[in-house]
């Protein structure tokens, strides 16, 4: 099975930026992470940032019938992104949302997650553990080993 692990913009800056919200590891640290806890599921993931919405878009529709699901973290643009959603509905692949921070905690302009409607499944507020826990549903959902 192949995850595609796609985090939006300023998610590059991690370790910098809101340590207070996002923790003091860094971007590289996060897809260490990523990619170790694929390698535990026993599936292959690859890890894909962009602070450009039109670059998420073209990777999500470069996703059809290369990955098997999708892991996404659309930060600031899970919040605006009608674009985001829409590639996410055209390609149909089983897809988890992920926020490091606990947004439903935040500021009202983060209550409504547009990319959240064609996702399964959310984790928030778990830090770098709710990409292991998506990868890991995913993996028992549709992984070869849940065939
Ligand atoms: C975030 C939450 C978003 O509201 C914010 O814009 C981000 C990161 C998170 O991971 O907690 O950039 O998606």
């Amino acid at each position: 099975m192949k995850i595609l692990v796609i985090n939006g913009p300023n998610l590059n800056m991690l370790g910098v930026r809101e340590p207070a919200f996002y923790g003091t590891r860094d971007y590289a640290a996060l897809t260490a992470f990523i990619l170790e806890s694929a390698r535990e599921a026993g599936v292959e993931a690859e890890c894909f940032q962009s602070n450009y919405e039109g670059d998420l878009v073209t990777k999500i529709q470069q996703a059809y019938g290369v990955f098997d699901a999708i892991v996404i973290n659309p930060a600031a643009y899970t919040h605006t992104s009608i674009a985001i959603l829409d590639a996410l509905k055209a390609v149909s692949l089983p897809a988890v949302e992920v926020h490091l921070s606990d947004v439903s905690a935040r500021e009202p302009f983060r209550q409504i997650s547009y990319a959240g409607m064609a996702c399964e499944k959310t984790f928030m507020g778990l830090g770098f553990e709710g990409y292991r826990q998506a990868i890991l549903y995913l993996a028992a959902r549709y992984g070869e080993a849940s065939r």
